[in-house]
């Protein structure tokens, strides 16, 4: 078991022993990349420019797998959320090909890692069925179907579904692929070991200092490289990606089935947001896995009822035996729905960035490793413009983008937020929490299970916006940027890179007044 970014435990962290580095980093070495972050981004990334001859330190905050590859629930695809038709109307049909080439090559890269370093991960191939279930969905399916096709995908109409659905229109796509991801990127970073490449977890990128070399302060000390990358989602400190990406939380559960009736393929519907269903091996057991009701993170009050939801939903169609495992994990969508791979914005160019890969990590990891290998190496390509983290598209999706920034301004500032009064503070139950004003300052308060409060104060570090409580993942989420917390205040993830100002309850609470509420 290995410790995640969340309360909740994902299949995979559930079945994994912690990651044990063999290779000690040094401190006097310049390194030519320094990699933030040890999730299959940042492992993809470092293995491929330690393979082309680049010295490469990997620091993650914490242990590897950490963030959102340990609670991904990892499908291949050739076909992103942001289809092919959209792509081509907010960019190009050539750039849509590029895309298609793209994820192609991402999936191949993914495959031959598997073969050449014997990773046993549970890859395969395997069909994806996509299906409608109303005229609107059907017209959407039809379009997504149609740029696919001329993608050169193979994608055909079915008459039937592998699982228990009434649907209008259903499409099968082959060659789609899943995989189990901690192993994946076990195997990736025993390999990057092998090649001589460092790992170091348990530590925290605070800040860099960019002059002839960038000198990257951490938690354990300073480490100098000639370029770093961000491997982080978004990075730390305050840049422009961080106004372009709009964080969410998605919900999976991995179930056991009374009938034993697992899928083969992996199955999505049209819902907005959309379900997902596939199998998976893990340790010998067969598991369903089945994801959705993902929202914007710090934007959804009673996230258990997420849970709850999915968990419904998947009881209506399959024969339940028991709910094994549920999980939430965070993700970031771009203004345009495209990814951000290359040069970090307001930065020197031997900064990189790889944020934005919505739904689709797993592939554009892939991508982001192959495209910075190239910028890095001097191998120019036409992608190296198409994802730029500092285009500008004003399309169909930014209208969502500028309504996410003015929540930014709105919460910033703090003046519209509801008041709370302060007898909330006692009416708390164990397991709950709130932000409260107290003596004219708002206070961030969760009680345990033993009744014991934890206070911090709720302006997220990173820009000052207020956090609220995740109460499924038991984190303080920021709405604005998708920094997250834990109950202590302690930073689970990025952009803020420092903890949530802990309170002294005894000294901060005056024991008189809380007594009249009630309270011990
Ligand atoms: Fe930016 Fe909190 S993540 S203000």
């Amino acid at each position: 078991m290995i410790q995640r970014d969340a309360s909740t435990t994902s299949l995979w962290q559930a079945n994994i022993e912690p990651f044990q580095p063999t290779l000690m980093a040094d401190h006097t070495t310049t390194y030519d990349v320094i990699i933030a972050g040890g999730g299959i981004t940042g492992l993809s990334t470092a293995l491929l420019l330690q393979e082309a001859g680049k010295r490469c330190l990997l620091l993650e905050a914490n242990n590897i797998g950490f963030g959102t590859t340990g609670g991904t629930t990892a499908h291949l695809n050739t076909i992103p959320d942001t289809s092919y038709d959209q792509i081509t109307k907010n960019f190009s049909k050539e750039d849509a090909g590029l895309v298609r080439e793209s994820v192609g090559a991402a999936i191949g890269l993914i495959q031959q890692n598997i073969e050449r370093f014997s990773i046993d991960c549970g890859f395969d191939y395997t069909d994806a069925y996509l299906f409608a279930q109303d005229e609107q969905q059907t017209e959407a399916l039809e379009s997504i179907a149609k740029s696919a096709r001329e993608q050169g995908i193979n994608i055909t109409m079915q008459d039937q579904l592998p699982v228990p659905f009434q649907f209008t229109k259903a499409y099968k796509i082959t060659d789609q692929a899943r995989l189990n991801p901690l192993a994946y990127i076990y195997g990736l970073a025993r390999a990057f070991e092998q090649a001589g490449g460092v790992i170091v977890q348990h530590c925290r990128v605070m800040q860099i200092h960019n002059t002839t070399h960038i000198k990257v302060a951490t938690s354990l000390g300073e480490f100098t490289g000639m370029n770093i990358v961000y491997a982080t989602h978004v990075p730390p400190g305050i840049n422009l990606v961080h106004l372009r990406c709009i964080p969410y939380r998605s919900y999976a559960l991995a179930v056991r089935l009374a009938d034993n009736a697992y899928p083969a393929s992996l199955i999505y519907d049209m819902h907005e947001p959309y379900h997902y269903f596939r199998t998976q091996d893990v340790n010998g057991k067969k598991y369903l896995i089945a994801g959705g009701e993902d929202h914007q993170t710090g934007h959804q009050e009673n996230t258990e009822q997420c849970f709850r939801n999915l968990e419904a939903f998947v009881r209506e169609h399959f024969n339940v035996k028991s709910v094994d495992y549920k999980w939430s994990s965070q993700f970031y969508e771009s203004a345009d729905g495209l990814p951000y791979i290359g040069n970090l914005p307001g930065q020197p160019d031997n900064v990189y960035v790889a944020t934005g890969f919505g739904g689709n990590g797993m592939v554009y990891s892939g991508v982001a490793a192959m495209l910075i290998r190239n910028i890095i190496m001097g191998k120019h390509r036409a992608t190296e413009k198409l994802f730029d983290p500092s285009r500008i598209k004003p399309v169909a999706g930014f209208t969502n983008f500028v309504t996410h920034n003015a929540d930014v301004v709105k919460l910033f500032f703090g003046k519209l937020l509801p008041a709370h009064k302060l007898t909330e503070l006692a009416e708390l139950a164990p397991g709950e929490a709130q932000v409260v004003n107290y003596e004219g300052h708002r206070v961030a308060m969760f009680k345990d299970e033993e009744g014991m409060l934890h206070a911090v104060n709720p302006v997220c570090t990173h820009m000052k916006c207020e956090v609220g409580w995740n109460s499924a993942e038991r984190s303080w989420d920021c709405p604005c940027h998708g920094a997250r917390f834990d109950a202590d205040g302690k930073v689970l993830n990025t952009p803020a890179d420092r903890d949530l100002e802990q309170l002294d309850i005894s000294h901060d609470v005056k024991p008189v007044e809380v007594e009249e509420q009630g309270e011990v």
